[in-house]
């Protein structure tokens, strides 16, 4: 055991990746890097994690900061739910004890935090001696053993080898051997500084595990949407609070078959009428198309264009006009991205301000 962890963490030293939150390894930049790390990959995290870092610098100022802020960071990373889980994370753990607690069993009660964040803040921020398990880790330690592993036998035996004295390094090792070498389906056993000790490889079946899992298909459901343009720019609406991109902006639209009711096409006049907005008139329907793919179902989103001749400026709060400027700064999920880009290069038929 005292080997294998020597012969780990020595690759590890030698190939391991160099991440920006590797570098100066803080409690508070590894819970944003973590938090960022779930479900992105590491190259799209790597620059958005500076700029974050740049922004709030520490848990203080990220505790301090407004919603919107932190949302506008999160842009392009998805699952935004997560930068709503940090931020509250951030504030519980800045009211209850100023700043981060490093008992893992107080980590997991902050928002957002499973076992393997807990985890991975306490040993990689405060050199804790615990092991952080995430998928990667449960198919390395799969192979080692050769058995399929549920996630509550990894954490036992994950616990089992962590390094006591290097115990971030070693986690982070065993993700990074997960995500370069141990690869889901072609493991690189050749290059592998566990392959002395790996059951899976002597009894060449490494690649069989995991067993491979059937992918099930994404449903897709229809998302009649509007772009409807006024004198004071775009007009937009504030997703509900649960759900699906929960509070984010986005343009009018109901999914069918989700938990919305979907509008019949006249609805939007119904919509129009609740804004005020005078003189409602299509301008061309079906003028996007596109399907958003998200982690298991999928939009396909049909886009009618509407101008309104004018409108007073929108009550109740769910609704607002977006300037051409404002429309490019704002935080948009990524399923409407296409439409954005289509108003701001000009290719749905309108200027974003013009009547
Ligand atoms: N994935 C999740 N956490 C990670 C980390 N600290 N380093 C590399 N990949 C990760």
């Amino acid at each position: 055991m005292k080997r294998l962890r020597a012969e780990l963490l020595a690759w590890y030293d030698r190939s391991g990746r160099d991440l920006p939150w590797r570098r100066a390894p803080s409690p508070y930049g590894t819970l944003v890097a973590e938090f960022m790390l779930q479900q992105t990959r590491v190259a799209s995290v790597a620059p958005r994690y500076l700029a974050f870092l740049r922004a709030f610098p520490t848990l203080k100022a990220l505790a301090a900061a407004r919603p919107d802020e932190v949302l506008a960071l999160w842009e392009g990373l998805g699952y935004y739910r997560r930068a709503t889980y940090l931020h509250a994370a951030a504030r519980e753990a800045e009211a209850r004890w100023g700043g981060l607690p490093d008992d893992p069993a107080q980590l997991l009660r902050l928002p957002g935090l499973g076992p393997y964040l807990a985890a991975a803040v306490a040993s990689i921020g405060f050199g804790r001696p615990v092991a952080a398990v995430d998928g990667n880790v449960r198919r390395v330690l799969s192979r080692l053993v050769d058995r399929e592993l549920g996630p509550r036998e990894a954490r036992r035996l994950a616990a089992r080898l962590v390094d006591r004295g290097r115990p971030g390094d070693w986690n982070q090792a065993l993700m990074d051997l997960g995500a370069t070498v141990c690869l889901p389906r072609r493991p690189r056993c050749g290059a592998c500084p566990l392959g002395r000790v790996c059951r899976a490889r002597r009894r060449g079946t490494a690649s069989l595990r995991p067993a491979p899992r059937r992918r099930r298909p994404v449903r897709a459901a229809p998302r009649p949407t509007v772009v409807v343009f006024g004198p004071r720019g775009v007009l937009l609406e504030r997703r509900p609070p649960k759900g699906l991109l929960a509070g984010l902006w986005g343009f009018p639209g109901r999914e069918r078959g989700g938990d919305e009711a979907a509008p019949e096409a006249d609805d939007w006049t119904e919509l129009a009428r609740a804004l005020g907005l005078v003189g409602l008139r299509p301008v061309r329907r079906r003028a996007l198309e596109y399907r958003h793919t998200f982690s298991h179902r999928a939009w396909e989103v049909v886009v009618d264009v509407y101008r309104a001749a004018c409108a007073r400026e929108p009550e109740p709060a769910p609704y607002r006009w977006a300037s051409p400027a404002e429309l490019g700064a704002l935080p948009l999920p990524r399923a409407f991205e296409p439409i954005r880009q289509a108003i701001l290069d000009g290719s749905l038929g309108c200027g974003a301000g013009a009547t």
